[in-house]
């Protein structure tokens, strides 16, 4: 489906964030992961589990059921399940036919978020999970929080679409982080395997909305924005600031934001957006905690329009290509490959 070939949508071999560490407890959570119902909770012991939402003798939602002493037991005729997905009860009888189980996944906590294998249990591999001093989440003084979780109606690759090219902040982020140069400024592009990043230097330009808000500052800035694509899930971004060369303190930091963006395919149509940050100033956190909340919806409100006009249009939809889109193409080229490579016998 689109922007993908015919009959693709995300990636099956990968983690994915199905929820933050911190919301995750003894309580049932439901989720969706590629068109597939997930429950989560959290073991007495502290364990996350991720089995199948669907129980297998009428198809009732799991996670409206009951848990305790780490035993699922369904809320419509009670068959319970324990954390590896094993039936251990059916009311009535003492045979439990092999069929009776749950799917269990691979699950683990890394950082703020519990990640989820979404493919083939025997390929998960937790060395492919982004690495926590690298994308600053571990990084010496810095302090990672939680900001949003949303679940957008719109298919997961229009939210990757949109952190792949961070020239909409010019436009739909004017009156909060972006500015012209954002738009204008030309990106360097460099890979590593399942790894894309881009960065966009940009010097004597105005300082963004955000800037003046939540420091005071109302001048001119040195930038350097930066985003990289941990395929197939994370988007782990920055942007440093800098008084500019002929100001008194040139080159000294403004401030240094680094930000997360987990991305989730749930259904089809449908996608879940964690988004986080990591600072040494908790305080700022916290005013950005508020102050992002209008950005973040612009983001939501733009892929989730996007959706409704592809239902309209339906696929395949013909696009107009500029120069900057680059990172957006090789990000679904790279996306589109390990698709298909998963369909190789
Ligand atoms: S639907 Fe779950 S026990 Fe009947
Ligand atoms: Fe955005």
């Amino acid at each position: 489906m689109y922007p993908f070939k015919q009959d693709y949508y995300a990636v099956r071999n990968g983690w994915y964030v199905l929820a933050f560490a911190q919301d995750l407890t003894q309580q049932l959570v439901s989720r969706w992961l590629l068109n597939e119902p997930v429950v989560l909770y959290r073991k007495q012991n502290g364990e996350p589990v991720a089995l199948s939402g669907l129980c297998p003798h009428r198809f009732y939602p799991l996670g409206k059921s009951q848990l305790k002493d780490d035993i699922i037991t369904c809320n419509y005729h009670g068959f319970a399940f324990d954390a590896a997905g094993v039936c251990t009860n059916i009311p009535g009888q003492d045979n439990i036919p092999s069929t009776c189980k749950l799917r269990s996944y691979p699950v683990v906590e890394h950082g703020m978020w519990i990640w989820v294998w979404a493919g083939d249990v025997d390929k998960a591999d937790k060395s492919l999970l982004p690495d926590l001093v690298e994308i600053s989440h571990d990084r010496p003084g810095f302090t990672p929080m939680p900001f949003y979780f949303h679940e957008l109606k719109a298919r997961y690759q229009l939210l990757n679409d949109n952190l792949l090219d961070l020239s909409h902040l010019a436009f739909l982020h004017a009156t909060t982080i972006g500015v012209g140069a954002n738009a204008t400024v030309p990106e360097e592009l460099t890979e590593e395997p399942r790894i894309l990043r881009s960065r966009r230097r940009m010097q004597n330009c105005p300082a963004p909305p955000v800037v003046k808000t939540t420091i005071g500052y109302d001048g001119v800035i040195d930038q350097v924005n930066g985003m990289d694509f941990y395929a197939p899930g994370m988007h782990a971004g920055f942007a440093d600031m800098f008084y500019p060369q002929g100001h008194a303190e040139a080159g000294k930091l403004l401030r240094k934001a680094q930000v997360f963006h987990a991305v989730t395919p749930a259904t089809h149509n449908s996608c879940y957006y964690f988004f986080g940050m990591a600072s040494d100033d908790v305080a700022q956190m916290h005013l950005m905690k508020e102050y992002l909340k209008k950005t973040v919806a612009e983001d939501i409100d733009a892929s989730e329009s996007i959706e409704q006009m592809l239902a309209i249009h339906g696929d395949p939809v013909r696009e107009v290509v500029k120069f900057s889109d680059r990172n957006t193409v090789r990000g679904r080229m790279l996306l589109q490959k390990m698709m298909e490579a998963e369909r190789l016998p």
